[in-house]
């Protein structure tokens, strides 16, 4: 078999033959052979067996046929090296025995040990880097949506506190956002050393902020996480997460390839408000895997249309893939998102 570049091409704003797809959240529980791995070990004590940790990552590729694969791992796997103790609780998400409260929480963060702490995420990016046909990215979470958890100690609706901390005591935040934006940049080069050959930082929560705010308390350090990566040959991508719209005309100075855009925008008036300056991956709103395949495929021709009126589209959801998903539905979408952007580019 040969090594399927298209979606490294599409990053790099190059011709393709069809359309690279792949899904946030692809590995997971839609699937009935993860749900049986995941009754016998949690997420984190699948990480932690790197050829467990590899198979599971490896798992939708072929059964979906995408053109690229996402290292099973969770955004807060590195904070654990950072001092910060967790648990991913079923039904919640990530959970903080201690969240951060205190300007000495903060200043108790240490520096990553990524070989030290983390070489099981590393082994398996090893693994795959030997197995996989597609290329591989990896990932991290950006600095605000790691934040979220850190503060509000698990999910939240509004930030409240996380926002209480920017507000009130920003020169601790930005020593938060400064220790943070380091912890990603060194995770992200153990990756590439690794064999990652792509990697997005996940900004899920970013569009909580008004525009103002996102570019005060945290576009910097999105700004310097990919200034200091940009000697990196591989695509980088940066997901500012849902309702991030707005945010778009203000991420021309991030040295990123490609931008994740959500489902509240159109392809065509994200690349707008990009400056036509990025690569663009999305945008099927997750929940649409519920309706007729006839509708899915409606919506997905409109998102296609768009992508392929220039180069540089990746096919994708505007977020994550819920448990609730039909894997057939899936397996149809990506043959139907190949076939019909290989005629309409043949066109
Ligand atoms: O995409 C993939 O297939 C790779 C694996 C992956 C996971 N988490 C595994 C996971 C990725 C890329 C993530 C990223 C992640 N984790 C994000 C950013 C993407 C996004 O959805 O916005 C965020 C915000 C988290 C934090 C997190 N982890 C939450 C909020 C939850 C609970 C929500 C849920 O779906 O249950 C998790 C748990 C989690 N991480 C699961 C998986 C497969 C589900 C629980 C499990 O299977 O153990």
């Amino acid at each position: 078999m040969t090594y399927n570049d298209r979606f490294l091409r599409a990053c790099r704003k190059e011709q393709v033959d069809r359309l690279p797809v792949w899904y946030m959240r692809q590995a997971g529980r839609y699937d009935p052979d993860y749900r049986k791995i995941k009754e016998k070990y949690s997420l984190l004590e699948i990480c932690q067996q790197p050829e467990l940790a590899a198979e599971v990552t490896m798992m939708p590729i072929k059964k979906l046929n995408v053109d690229a694969a996402i290292l099973y791992s969770d955004i807060m796997n590195p904070v654990a090296s950072i001092g910060v103790d967790f648990d991913i609780v079923a039904g919640i998400g990530p959970v903080i025995d201690q969240p951060l409260r205190t300007v000495a929480d903060i200043d108790r963060l240490r520096p990553i040990d990524v070989e030290g702490d983390l070489g099981h995420v590393l082994e398996t990016i090893r693994i795959l880097d030997k197995e996989l046909q597609v290329p591989l990215i990896t990932f991290a979470g950006a600095p605000f949506t790691i934040a979220s958890y850190l503060i509000e100690g698990r999910p939240s609706k509004n930030y409240l506190r996380t926002k209480a901390l920017m507000y009130n005591e920003p020169a601790v935040w930005h020593k938060l956002m400064d220790k943070l934006g380091d912890m990603v940049i060194t995770y992200t080069r153990a990756h590439i050393a690794n064999g990652g050959k792509a990697f997005q930082i996940f900004d899920s929560w970013a569009g909580a902020l008004s525009p103002a705010d996102f570019k005060q308390y945290v576009l910097p350090t999105i700004e310097r996480i990919f200034s200091e990566l940009s000697d990196l040959p591989q695509p980088k991508i940066y997901f500012p997460g849902v309702s991030s719209a707005e945010l778009l005309p203000h991420l021309s100075n991030v040295k990123a390839d490609v931008i994740g855009l959500d489902w509240r925008i159109s392809i065509a008036e994200g690349r707008k408000r990009l400056g036509d300056k990025f690569a663009v991956q999305g945008n099927l709103d997750p929940t649409l895997l519920t309706a007729p395949m006839k509708m899915i495929k409606h919506y997905a021709a409109e998102i296609i249309d768009q992508g392929i009126e220039q180069p540089g589209h990746i096919f994708n959801l505007g977020h994550g893939l819920f448990p609730e998903a039909s894997l057939e539905k899936l397996a149809e979408l990506t043959a139907f998102v190949h076939e019909y952007s290989e005629k309409a580019i043949a066109k």
